[in-house]
């Protein structure tokens, strides 16, 4: 295992930037998403990472090792880098047995017939697919092709471990499945992790940290209950997990909280948010649906609404409510669940506020 650290990287395709400024050091061992939309630049990060693809500027530098710096002339090939990649695609050779597959970078190497069998079949095992070496890959499932390309990452026992939404091909229950799989691996062999996607349930399962980017650069980095509690803008609160983005008017302000008045809700809309904005200003506000809550016989401060749809979904209810000219969205404990038609009182228990600046999306 080993450190992997990003100075200033940056990529352009002409004049179109593509990353930009990316800023980060990650720890050995350590498991990190870039979550983000796609096309801001994830893939393109990863590829200068693995060296497939060449930073306009900045510097990578993996376990101590500069192995990309354009500005001063290195650049280590992608196969001297001790890196395992595996891509959304299993990419295994349709004309190797899955044990030749996995054996296959080990091959490259000059490793003997006799040694990269064994050091297969072991890699087989770790990935639950033991005594399938001599199937060829279109016999076995795609979780089961992707495992494979997991092994064949795995046979050099690489420092880091680059993922490319690995898990994007595969049904629902499956993907969630192998998220569990490859996290117990990553702390069995202790290999550091950086994995791409734009699926923030499994960013949020799976990281230590999260890097969310837009647009070529780095927006927040977090582990993820820091950045779904405390997101540094819109677009990070509205990326991980689901928000009611609202919109209001500062009544009052202190050193870390502030009350607003939301606009275009029906009732005595007053909420109090964490995070300081001025006085008479406009803002926005994030409030997570888990965070309303259901306020029978009050009357100040309240959002009232009429339920409008109610979704069981077995530990909770989804609940849609329409008050002025919005519609919220609630989770709701299972127990508690109102029924369509019914007028609400609610209370927002958790706020976030964030003052309106320029606009840009
Ligand atoms: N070879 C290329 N030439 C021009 N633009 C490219 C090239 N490769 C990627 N891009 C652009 O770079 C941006 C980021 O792409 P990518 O890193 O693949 O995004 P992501 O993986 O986050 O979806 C996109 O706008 C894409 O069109
Ligand atoms: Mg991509």
């Amino acid at each position: 295992m080993s450190t992997l650290e990003l100075r200033a990287l940056g990529r352009s395709y002409g004049t179109h930037a593509v990353v930009t400024g990316f800023d980060q050091k990650i720890a050995s061992g350590e498991f990190v998403s870039f979550l983000g939309p796609s096309g801001c630049g994830k893939t393109t990060t990863l590829r200068m990472i693995a060296g497939l693809d060449e930073p306009t500027s900045g510097e990578v530098e993996i376990g101590g090792r500069l192995v990309s710096a354009p500005a001063r002339g290195v650049f280590v090939a992608p196969e001297e880098r001790r890196l395992g990649m595996v891509f959304q695609s299993y990419a295994l050779w349709p004309h190797m047995t899955v044990g030749e597959n996995v054996g296959y970078p080990l091959k490259l190497r000059g490793v003997s017939r006799q040694e990269r069998d064994a050091a297969a079949a072991r890699m087989l095992e770790l990935v639950h697919l033991g005594g399938l070496g001599g199937r060829q890959p279109h016999q076995l499932s795609g979780g089961q092709q992707q495992r494979v390309a997991l092994a064949r990452a795995l046979v050099m026992e690489p420092e880091v471990l680059l993922l490319d939404e690995p898990l994007s091909n595969l049904d629902a229950q499956l993907r969630e499945e192998l998220r569990f799989e490859i996290k117990d691996l990553q702390r069995r062999l202790g290999v550091t992790v950086v994995f791409v996607t734009h699926d923030q349930s499994e960013a949020m399962a799976m990281s230590d940290r999260i890097i969310v980017m837009r647009e070529g650069r780095i927006r927040q980095v977090g582990p993820p209950a820091e950045l779904y509690g405390h997101p540094a803008d819109l677009f990070v609160a509205g990326f991980l997990g689901l928000a009611n983005v609202l919109e209001g008017v500062v009544e009052s302000s202190g050193s870390e909280s502030c009350r607003v008045r939301l606009s275009g809700l029906a009732g005595q809309p007053v909420v109090d948010c964490r995070g300081a904005v001025a006085a008479g200003t406009r803002a926005d506000i994030v409030i997570r649906p888990e965070h309303f809550e259901v306020a029978p016989g009050e009357t100040t401060g309240l959002v009232s609404g009429k339920v409008t749809r109610v979704t069981f979904l077995g530990d909770r209810v989804d609940c849609r409510v329409a008050s002025g000219g919005a519609e919220l969205r609630l989770a709701l404990a299972a127990g508690s669940a109102p029924c369509l038609g019914d007028t609400l009182a609610l209370r927002a228990r958790d706020a976030v506020a964030f003052a309106q600046g320029p606009r840009n999306g």
